[in-house]
């Protein structure tokens, strides 16, 4: 049985038009004014809202073993959190542990992604380098469907990558076809500020966004800009949150290099006075990596967002509890790393872009969905309404509102970084494969029904020109005499 969605307003990324939409099976089969459709076609009346592609979070931790812990939302419950907020893929991170295989770790990432109810893609982390590493990342982009790989510049003694690890990683994914992912921190300065609060005593919270200036941030997003730049491989630098990081993939795309800036939902809406809270648990919630920034940063990654140049806003969703919070009372580089947002993340941008006029509602579908869909190469079967795409929308009330709040969140961890938020501008019906999950208040997901999307590989052309064919070129030398 099909769906048709009737009376919205359908906005892409590049217009907005009034039209009905219809789905049959997995896919829009039509988008057009007064559709008739077979009897017993399911209808929502969407008249008063918008018709969007579902929300594509390009960043998320689901089950994640972290920091001596494991992440709270599995691949179930945090789609579900997603979809009730609009989100209908999300792109997950398989971490292998450190001299770990690939394969296996895609595997291990499969199988826990089986429980997922959208649909999902996956992008390789890094965690160090050797001959298998190199070999496996071919099969892992040509036959895996993996086309990005994550470099952890920062988590010393544990994930974090060297700079030698990263050029060979970085020419690696030229040579497959992939786009290079970095978590640019700068890990050595990191861990000797780290050390020297706690010499401090500083041991608190407010030790975390103490040992992580925004300059830390900065120097590695041009670190790994430049590397790129000399390597010829296309770049995404994944959840920035510093002004100065943001200003470093604006100089670089205004050089002409292939960079790709996301920034969090979080990271507009929340700056680090959080962590100075009275509250511990409160502080302790809003620790991840990188921390949130202090006052004025939030704004200038919207205006970098507004400029487009930052392009996608994920969430970085990485859930725990108050309890596993607490695994760092004593010591704050013990508090495992991470916040949650799949489930807010469309009414928050919304609310802060959209509703203070920051960004138009077409802006706001192309940082949200359409942009994801193509850096990722998964356009145009996701990101826009459009015959041929997959069925995967939001119908989405611009009028009506709610207040954020860990007492009635989806979401499995018992807090919320955006905790009292009143947004304007709710998901009210969410189709994720031809498949009504999420209706009006209520959740009619399927444990289990979200398929891997697999992500071809880049062509030669993504990557650019190979400076070192150009450098390498013989060169006539006219000699006197
Ligand atoms: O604090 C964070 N961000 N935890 C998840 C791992 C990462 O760095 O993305
Ligand atoms: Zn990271
Ligand atoms: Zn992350």
């Amino acid at each position: 049985m099909g769906i048709v969605i009737r009376g919205g307003s359908v906005v892409n990324a590049d217009h907005t038009t009034r039209a009905d939409v219809y789905c049959e099976e997995d896919k829009i089969t039509a988008v057009g004014l007064d559709l008739e459709v077979p009897a017993g076609t399911e209808e929502i009346d969407a008249g008063g809202c918008l018709v969007m592609p579902g929300g594509i979070d390009p960043h998320t931790h689901m089950e994640l073993p972290f920091m001596g812990t494991r992440v709270i939302d599995d691949f179930y419950t945090g789609t579900v959190a997603g979809a009730t907020g609009g989100t209908t893929m999300i792109i997950d991170f398989v971490i292998p542990p450190k001299g770990g295989s690939l394969l296996e770790a895609v595997d291990t990432w499969q199988e826990r992604a089986a429980k997922a109810a959208t649909d999902f893609g996956f992008h390789m982390a890094i965690t160090g380098w050797d001959e298998r590493v190199a070999r496996e990342m071919d099969e892992v982009t040509r036959e895996r469907g993996i086309n990005s790989y994550k470099f952890f510049m920062a988590y010393k003694n544990a994930i974090m990558v060297s700079d030698e690890e990263l050029v060979a990683g970085f020419s690696r994914c030229r040579e497959v076809g992939a786009i290079a992912a970095v978590h640019a921190e700068h890990g050595e300065l990191v861990y000797h500020l780290q050390e020297e609060m706690l010499q401090r005593g500083i041991t608190g919270p407010e030790g975390h966004p103490q040992s992580r200036p925004a300059a830390v941030e900065a120097e590695a997003t041009a670190r790994a800009i430049a590397l790129a730049d000399v390597l010829q491989v296309p770049l995404y630098v994944v959840h920035i949150g510093a002004r100065e990081a943001a200003e470093a993939v604006t100089r670089a795309r205004l050089r002409g290099q292939r960079v790709f800036g996301e920034t969090l939902a979080g990271f507009l809406a929340v700056d680090d006075s959080v962590y100075y809270d009275q509250d511990w648990d409160f502080a302790a919630g809003h620790v991840m990596s990188p921390c949130f920034k202090p006052k004025g940063h939030p704004e200038a990654l919207w205006r970098a967002l507004q400029a487009g140049n930052l392009l996608t806003v994920g969430t970085d969703h990485c859930t725990f509890t108050k309890e596993q919070k607490r695994m760092g009372l004593e010591d704050f580089t013990k508090i495992p790393n991470g916040c949650g947002g799949v489930e807010d993340r469309m009414s928050v941008v919304w609310e802060l872009g959209v509703n203070s006029g920051r960004i138009t509602a077409n802006e706001f579908v192309a940082v949200t969905s359409a942009n994801a869909a193509r850096i990722f190469n998964v356009y145009p079967r996701k990101g826009v309404v459009r015959v041929g795409s997959d069925a995967d929308l939001v119908v989405f009330d611009a009028q009506k509102s709610k207040t954020i709040s860990a007492r009635n969140h989806y979401q499995q961890n018992d807090f919320n970084v955006f905790e009292g938020l009143e947004v304007q501008g709710v998901a009210v019906h969410t189709i994720s494969a031809g498949r009504h999950i999420w209706a009006d208040g209520e959740v009619r997901a399927e444990r289990g029904a979200g398929r891997f999307v697999p992500r071809a590989p880049y062509g030669p052309a993504y990557a650019g020109m190979d400076r070192r064919m150009v450098m390498n070129a013989p060169r006539r030398v006219e000699r006197k005499g």
